[in-house]
């Protein structure tokens, strides 16, 4: 399987192997009709293919459109690819899934009530359903800036990117009570915790300069933010740089 997820060790984040990782939590089998909703840019979508082979059918939902033309060349011939915003009804049958996976959806739908009440609907009974999601307010850096570190996280965390309609950064941890409020079960609840001893080749890499766009866009001043990477970097050429991120899932059935 190659994941740490499903072996329980910390180790960095490797994209590849982590979404390799979701189709076999979710437990694709072959021949079976597998949903990816919030595809974005396809990343799961080859793996969910592979898994359900040519007897299978694999759908890739997203309201972006540009994602969408960067999946269609990452899945390749027989995945079908849908534009839809998902609010609270999809263009799907009921019971029309048998494994659907939905990571890093949920914090920036607007009313996740009616959103899941619709999954659960097209899920089929016997099916699999899976919710992940980065708990983004719970990032760990070791800095010698406190306060500012606090403050890149959280406003991280708050902060609505143009293609979300809302930005919840900690609905991560709220999975359970989410899903339990719209009577899925059973469900088996874990979080993985990715360890970073470096600044580049895992998820701290694509993190880093987002933390310090959005510290200027909240009114952060230059030098404390170049300052804060120095202080980095310094830790990284001395061997202190640490930094983890912890991923949350809910695996649940449709009975
Ligand atoms: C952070 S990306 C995650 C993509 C992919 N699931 C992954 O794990 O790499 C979130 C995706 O969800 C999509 N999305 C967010 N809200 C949505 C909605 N209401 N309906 C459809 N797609 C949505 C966004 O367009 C974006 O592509």
């Amino acid at each position: 399987m190659g994941i740490h997820m499903l072996t329980g060790a910390n180790g960095p984040f490797r994209a590849e192997e982590f979404h390799r990782g979701l189709a076999a939590l979710v437990g694709a089998l072959p021949g079976e009709s597998v949903l990816d909703l919030g595809c974005g840019v396809g990343r799961t979508l080859p793996h969910l293919v592979a898994a359900v082979g040519p007897s299978g059918r694999v759908v890739g939902l997203d309201a972006n459109e540009r994602f969408l033309d960067l999946a269609r060349s990452a899945a390749g011939q027989g995945v079908n690819l849908v534009r839809h915003e998902a609010a609270g009804a999809l263009p799907f049958a009921e019971a029309t899934f048998q494994r659907i996976v939905c990571n890093n959806v949920l914090e920036c739908v607007a009313e996740p009530g009616p959103f899941l009440a619709d999954c659960k609907r097209v899920l089929a009974p016997g099916g699999r359903i899976l919710f992940g999601h980065f708990d983004f307010d719970s990032v760990v850096l070791a800095s010698a800036c406190l306060e500012l570190t606090r403050d890149l996280v959280h406003g991280y965390a708050d902060f609505k990117q143009p293609w979300m309609a809302a930005a919840d950064g900690q609905v991560g941890r709220k999975l359970p009570g989410l899903l339990y409020g719209q009577g899925f079960a059973p469900m088996t609840v874990g979080a993985v915790l990715f360890v970073e001893r470096s600044l580049s080749g895992g998820y701290a890499q694509g993190l880093m300069p987002d933390l310090v766009a959005v510290g200027r866009e909240n009114g952060l001043d230059e030098k404390s933010l170049r300052d804060w990477r120095a202080d980095l970097e310094r830790r990284e050429r001395e061997d202190g740089f640490f930094f983890s991120i912890q991923w949350m899932y809910a695996l649940c059935g449709q009975d």
